[in-house]
């Protein structure tokens, strides 16, 4: 036991020597940080010797361009955007658009089938027609913008390629309305005022009647234009939705009739961009999409450098 004195004496001296201990760990805290920092310094200097970092702006590949105004046009005329699987069952992508087993357009298609055959990747974008009207009721007024897939492959066929499938469906629709649409889609898309169009006869088991699009264009060696000229390009494919097929749906033909159409988004973007293979669509060059491509809309496409 320390006496009264004692305790005094003593924890006067503990306690400078608490107070000095303190001092030391503080002192030798900020030397570590110093150090530490230093180190981190020094490896992480920046070499300002090393040249920059080329900048690479990402564009907008022709076919998405083409897809995005096609919806932009259609949105405007307020349909509706819809989707469907690549991978179809046949039932969907043949035999409820009328196209029986030994129908020959099942053997146009070039289909890719799965094992089992009753599963496919969709050779149209038709099939999501029996799955919209399966799900709901008129007035229908979508379009299924997607890819699409058929075994073929050359400078206008590519086993991947994309479509844009429309279909309206309500009380007294007639081909008055899908003449109407087709000619505001082809004018507001080419930016051709009186584009020429003609509505030729065609066949597709879907529709009745069906026709083929053609537009007006001047084909001159290598070069296209489009709304002058004397020649004819096929565009898309259409008609009245066959009441078959209306049927097929649970919904009643002698009510509702309605039209469908089909267009080909890589040969609206050729015709557009004046881009004569289409397999540069896919080849992936850096040098050909740089060229092709697009800026974001709003983007300053010209830089001045002052
Ligand atoms: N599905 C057809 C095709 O791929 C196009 C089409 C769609 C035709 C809708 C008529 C109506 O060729």
């Amino acid at each position: 036991m320390l006496t009264k004195e004692d305790k005094a004496k003593y924890g006067k001296e503990l306690n400078i020597l608490k107070l000095n201990m303190e001092k030391e760990i503080d002192n030798i805290r900020v030397e570590l940080k110093k150090k530490r920092i230093n180190q981190k310094l020094k490896a992480e200097k920046i070499d300002i010797s090393l040249p920059e970092r080329p900048y690479l702006n990402g564009k907008i590949h022709p076919i998405s361009r083409a897809l995005d105004e096609i919806i932009s046009i259609l949105g405007q005329l307020s349909f509706e955007v819809c989707k469907g699987p690549h991978i179809e069952n046949d039932y969907n992508n043949f035999t409820a658009l009328n196209i029986s087993e030994n129908h020959p357009a099942r053997q146009d298609h070039d289909t890719f089938y799965f094992n089992n055959s009753k599963t496919l990747l969709r050779t149209h974008t038709s099939p999501v027609q029996i799955r919209v009207m399966k799900s709901i009721k008129p007035p229908i007024r979508i379009i299924a913008p997607g890819a699409t897939y058929r075994c073929d492959d050359d400078a206008t066929h590519s086993p991947m390629f994309h479509q844009v499938e429309g279909l309206v469906v309500d009380e007294n629709i007639n081909m008055g309305h899908l003449k109407h649409l087709i000619k505001e889609i082809l004018t507001q898309f080419f930016s051709v005022k009186d584009l020429p169009m003609r509505f030729r006869p065609s066949y597709f088991p879907f529709t009745e009647p069906s026709a083929e699009v053609d537009i007006g264009c001047l084909i001159k060696e290598n070069f296209l234009k489009i709304g002058e000229g004397s020649e004819w390009l096929e565009v898309l494919g259409c008609g009245m939705v066959n009441p078959i097929v209306l049927e097929n749906c649970g919904l009643d033909s002698k009510r509702y009739s309605g039209f469908a159409f089909g267009l080909g988004i890589e040969r609206f973007a050729m015709l557009k961009y004046q881009i004569a293979d289409l397999r540069m669509f896919y080849d992936n060059d850096i040098k050909w999409l740089d060229h092709n491509s697009f800026f974001p809309k709003g983007f300053p496409s010209t830089i001045r450098g002052f």
